[in-house]
């Protein structure tokens, strides 16, 4: 007789129905007819990997593995060779050693459900505080590929974001993909936090990718708190965690995303952030014995970030949209540094957060001139684009002539441009750190900060 056979864990992850190998062998082995076996054993352990022999004709890469050693614990298979598959491990490897059982788990689906909503979740789709987890009707896959280029639709509206400078200078239009660059400590999770409880969505997916635990439960109790988390899934991965479980996580936030827009709503993806996601492939991949390229990137790096960044985005007839905010950690505050130059070529917009700006207390600290969100000029009207036009010509003379004028040497009258610079100046800087009710609020109020004031002889400036 043939098994209906689901293999199930404490992690719920369990048999792909696709996966007709794993499946065909797996009732071939249980009615004896298969020589195939899901039980190796542990040949070697070096350099954070654990050599596993006995598994190689059934293993995929991606699958999960259990190792029987002082305790049990799990390793994902990251490279298969001609007599042993790799496996790298979810926690220490302390009390490992050859000869431990290892048994094949398989395989990379995951089950989103709609009471996934309101709760925060780890690398394996299981609720973090250890409650039972409810496992949705449709099993998904974690890593397909994006809407094809055929039936995908174009950006939709502007987006309210409740923050004055991405109602108008950078707009976010439903199914944009934009970027937060900056170095460390710049404001990137804080921003990340605002938009969180600003962006009009119908559901917001975060991915914490190597946070520290301290920032994930601020972000979920104090940035998101209770109004903010009922209409939200977190998924945290966090810094201490390796690579494999951070990589997953991601995955598996990226899924529920999909999983949501497919029934047709507006998610909103807060991805923080994307450079410990690449951190964390080109840790697997070196381990797998990939080639460094730049800054020990392997060049595969480049195909796991686009691809991460291609399943959001518009959706295809009949789904919703996926609109992602991704942060980047910015390596010296070096844009062109290999990580920050790869997202900035695969996104729909990057938003630059400064240090000097941040330093000085304004918040959030965006270099709008050198920030720019590729959904413009299409996502404004005429007129709102001749006055962030004015706005943006009006910041450059002031960033151009900002030695002089704080130093003294600049003379009043010199240059009209940056006279006018100058009077709009602690205008459009209170503009940038202002909240918003709309995106016709916010212009208005744009075109107020713009307005030249009165100077004391009576005249305009
Ligand atoms: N909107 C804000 N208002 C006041 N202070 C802020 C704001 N945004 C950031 N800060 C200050 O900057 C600090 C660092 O912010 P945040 O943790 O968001 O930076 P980050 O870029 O995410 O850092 P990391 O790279 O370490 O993750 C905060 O602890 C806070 O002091
Ligand atoms: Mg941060």
């Amino acid at each position: 007789m043939k098994i209906n056979f689901k293999v199930e864990n404490n992690l719920n992850w369990c048999v792909n129905p696709m996966n007709m190998k794993f499946n065909d062998i797996v009732n071939g082995v249980a009615a004896g007819a298969s020589t195939h076996q899901l039980w190796g054993s542990v040949a070697a352990i070096e350099r954070g990997v654990i050599h596993i022999a006995g598994l190689r004709s059934l293993a995929r890469i991606g699958d999960r593995v259990e190792i029987f050693g002082r305790m049990s614990s799990f390793g994902e298979i990251i490279a298969i060779r001609d007599d042993v598959v790799l496996a790298m491990p979810d926690s220490s490897m302390n009390g490992m050693s050859p000869g431990d059982r290892a048994y094949l788990h398989a395989s990379k689906e995951v089950r989103p459900s709609n009471a996934w909503v309101g709760n925060v979740m780890n690398c394996d789709g299981v609720f973090a505080d250890g409650r039972p987890t409810p496992q949705g009707e449709r099993a998904m896959m974690l890593n397909p590929l994006g809407p094809s280029i055929t039936v995908r639709r174009g950006l939709g509206e502007r987006l309210n974001t409740r923050m004055a400078p991405f109602d108008t200078f950078l707009p976010i239009c439903k199914g944009q993909r934009i970027g937060l660059f900056a170095g460390s400590g710049v404001g990137k999770s804080m921003l990340v936090g605002q938009l969180a409880k600003g962006v009009e969505a119908d559901i917001v997916i975060v991915a914490l990718i190597g946070e520290r635990s301290r920032e994930v439960r601020e972000f979920v109790k104090e940035t998101l708190g209770e109004e903010g988390l009922a209409r939200a899934v977190v998924f945290a991965s966090t810094c201490e965690e390796p690579a494999p479980s951070k990589r997953r996580c991601a995955l598996m936030a990226i899924t529920a995303a999909e999983y949501f827009r497919d029934q047709g709503l507006h998610v909103l993806l807060l991805f923080d952030s994307i450079t410990r996601f690449a951190d964390a492939h080109r840790e697997i991949a070196l381990t797998a014995g990939e080639t460094p390229s730049l800054r020990a990137y392997p060049p595969s790096t480049f195909r796991a970030i686009a691809s991460l960044a291609e399943r959001t985005g518009p959706g295809s007839l009949g789904t919703g949209d996926i609109t992602a905010i991704f942060s980047v950690l910015v390596a010296g505050s070096d844009m062109d540094e290999p990580v920050a130059d790869m997202v900035r070529s695969i996104l729909d917009g990057h938003v630059v957060l400064d240090r000097e700006i941040s330093e000085r207390g304004r918040f959030p600290a965006i270099d709008v001139r050198r920030s720019v969100s590729r959904s413009l000029p299409k996502a404004a009207s005429d007129n709102e684009n001749a006055l962030l036009i004015e706005a943006r010509r009006l910041i450059s003379a002031y960033d151009d002539a900002s030695a002089m004028i704080q130093t003294g040497l600049y003379a009043t009258g010199s240059d009209p441009v940056i006279d006018r610079a100058i009077d709009v100046w602690p205008r459009l800087e209170a503009f940038i750190s202002d909240k918003a009710e709309s995106c016709e609020a916010s212009f208005e109020k744009l075109k107020t900060a713009l307005t030249p004031q009165l100077c004391e002889s009576g005249s305009d400036l």
